[in-house]
């Protein structure tokens, strides 16, 4: 019998870009229209768009980006069909579980934001066991935001000032949009410098609302699940031939 060959997948070399963002989030869509196109339903969309989300990582770690935040289920996404919905969970905690592994090989630190105690807790569990294994890797922060609204953190980040006042822990003229960062999910984390969404659409749709005050927007008109490598780096190339002024000159 001839002997199997391990064949290491061939990646690219990163190109050199002068401006690399430190922080990039991306809005995944068109996952229910790349299947429809072929005939599959909205879970075969789904599932090839989680190769995108490695294929995603591997390229922001290979530039040397530092955070990388997926929209993977937003507050919104509960009004999905329940078969659509489990099977969006149950492939995350797939995900996880076979990731974990190429997770710790490539240095990724995983972490997650929204609020997470709703969801089911068998997703809870295998986010809690990937997070905890990668917790001591230092490269690529990848951040899932799962049952996530940008209205309902900043409702949650007024919540928790409000008990800081109450404690006596924060003066109330003292709060400021840096003090306010502080009692967000992300507070962690650095504004994302680039904001991309898939799919030719052009709407927040409710991510990161306080975060993206002066991210830069790239707007890709492929479907996630085709949204690549070389994609990811052409979307980083344009980002860096702007130039951010932030309300300046
Ligand atoms: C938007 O496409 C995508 C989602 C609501 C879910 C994103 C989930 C994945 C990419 C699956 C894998 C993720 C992880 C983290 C394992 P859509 O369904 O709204 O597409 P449509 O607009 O074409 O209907």
């Amino acid at each position: 019998m001839a002997k199997k060959e391990v064949v290491e997948e061939e990646r690219s070399a990163p190109p050199e870009i002068a401006n690399v963002p430190q922080h990039v989030a991306i809005i995944m869509d068109g996952n229910g229209r790349w299947a429809a196109e072929r005939g599959k339903p909205r879970t075969e969309g789904h599932r090839a768009g989680a190769e995108s989300v490695r294929a995603c990582a591997e390229a922001c770690g290979d530039l040397g980006i530092r955070y990388l935040t997926l929209y993977a289920f937003s507050s919104e996404n509960w009004k999905r069909p329940k078969t659509e919905i489990t099977a969006l969970m149950t492939l995350l905690e797939r995900f996880l579980k076979s990731q974990t592994k190429e997770m710790l090989k490539n240095n990724i630190r995983l972490q997650a934001i929204g609020r997470i105690t709703d969801l089911p807790v068998k997703s809870q569990k295998s986010l809690h066991d990937s997070i905890e294994a990668t917790a001591d890797n230092d490269g690529l922060n990848l951040i899932l935001a799962l049952n996530y609204g940008g209205r309902e953190e900043i409702i949650d980040g007024v919540r928790s000032v409000l008990r800081h006042i109450q404690d006596g822990l924060l003066d109330e003229a003292m709060l400021d949009p840096q003090i306010f960062s502080k009692h967000l999910y992300t507070r962690y984390y650095p504004d994302p410098d680039l904001l991309i969404r898939t799919s030719g659409e052009m709407r927040i749709s409710n991510f990161l609302l306080w975060q993206i005050s002066y991210s830069e927007i790239v707007i890709s008109e492929k479907f996630w699940p085709d949204f690549k490598r070389e994609d990811f780096f052409q979307a980083v190339q344009e980002y860096s031939r702007r130039q951010r002024r932030f309300g300046g000159l």
